[in-house]
């Protein structure tokens, strides 16, 4: 499997060979998802549900996110690590999000940054990419300002909001981002702006007009029982499939079958005979 970068990604974009992203946020998970023919991987803020069990994205800070990095780092070789920008890290001032950018890059061992917002961030996306780091956008539903913008809800359905959604994605291009993640937003919209910039768009209940498709890996493998968005598609059902294991393991454990002569330990029946008399 050979790494993509950013020249490569355009390059996708202009064959439209499809551009293929999960999230992962620990070694084990990444470890696969490095042998899976999978061009890049967001360690999302959605670990803050996923991995941490909160109701949204707002609760993981800094340091946290930069645990899961290095972890997503350790198992993948072989793919192009995105890490988010939690909530907080890059609102406050510019100075803070550079900063705060370059410690994913450095501390976190990130190959590129994504952060949340359009036009009102674009100042942001290029004092990043001024310091050389690449930036990912993300445009439409944006998790971290849910309770702004009223719930996890559809945006961009009314011709105001559709026209915002596009202005959004220009000025990111013109920040410098290398490609735009597109969530919760009408295919047409997502269409219309992937024919005007030429950076790749990455969708998410964005529709299939887009240069690619990003899912969480929690719901496309089947391990995430609690609510699932409509664009969500499992291709698994891990969850189940660990219930099984985990029953199975307790039966056997409880009926005497495990563990068995293959998982036991043995001494020299001579040693045995003296340790017991
Ligand atoms: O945090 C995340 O998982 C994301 C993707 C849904 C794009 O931002
Ligand atoms: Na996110």
């Amino acid at each position: 499997k050979k790494k993509v970068n950013i020249l490569r990604l355009r390059e996708m974009k202009q064959q439209g060979r499809k551009i293929t992203m999960v999230t992962a946020y620990d070694y084990a998970m990444m470890t696969q998802v490095d042998k899976a023919d999978i061009d890049l991987v967001l360690v999302g803020d959605s670990a803050a549900m996923t991995m941490l069990g909160y109701e949204g994205t707002v609760p993981v800070d800094m340091d946290t996110m930069l645990i899961f990095n290095q972890a997503v780092s350790r198992g993948g070789k072989h793919t192009f690590l995105v890490g988010d920008m939690p909530f907080m890290s890059y609102e406050v001032s510019i100075e803070k999000a550079v900063e705060n950018a370059g410690r994913i890059m450095k501390e976190g061992f990130m190959d590129a940054v994504k952060l949340e917002g359009g036009e009102r961030m674009a100042n942001t996306v290029a004092a990043i990419v001024r310091a050389g780091i690449p930036v990912m956008g993300h445009i439409g539903l944006t998790p971290q300002s849910a309770a702004q913008l009223g719930g996890f809800s559809v945006q961009g359905k009314n011709i105001d909001g559709a026209k915002q959604i596009v202005k959004d994605a220009i000025a990111l291009e013109n920040a410098g981002v290398f490609a735009i993640v597109l969530e919760a937003i009408p295919s047409a919209v997502a269409k219309i702006i992937t024919a005007k910039v030429q950076v790749p768009t990455i969708g998410i209940g964005a529709g299939p007009y887009c240069d690619g498709q990003v899912l969480v890996i929690h719901d496309l493998l089947g391990l995430f029982d609690r609510f699932t968005p409509k664009f969500v598609k499992r291709y698994a059902a891990l969850g189940e499939e660990m219930q099984k294991a985990l029953n199975t393991f307790a039966g056997e454990v409880r009926r005497g079958e495990f563990p068995a002569r293959e998982h036991t330990f043995t001494m020299l029946e001579e040693n045995e005979e003296r340790l017991i008399a």
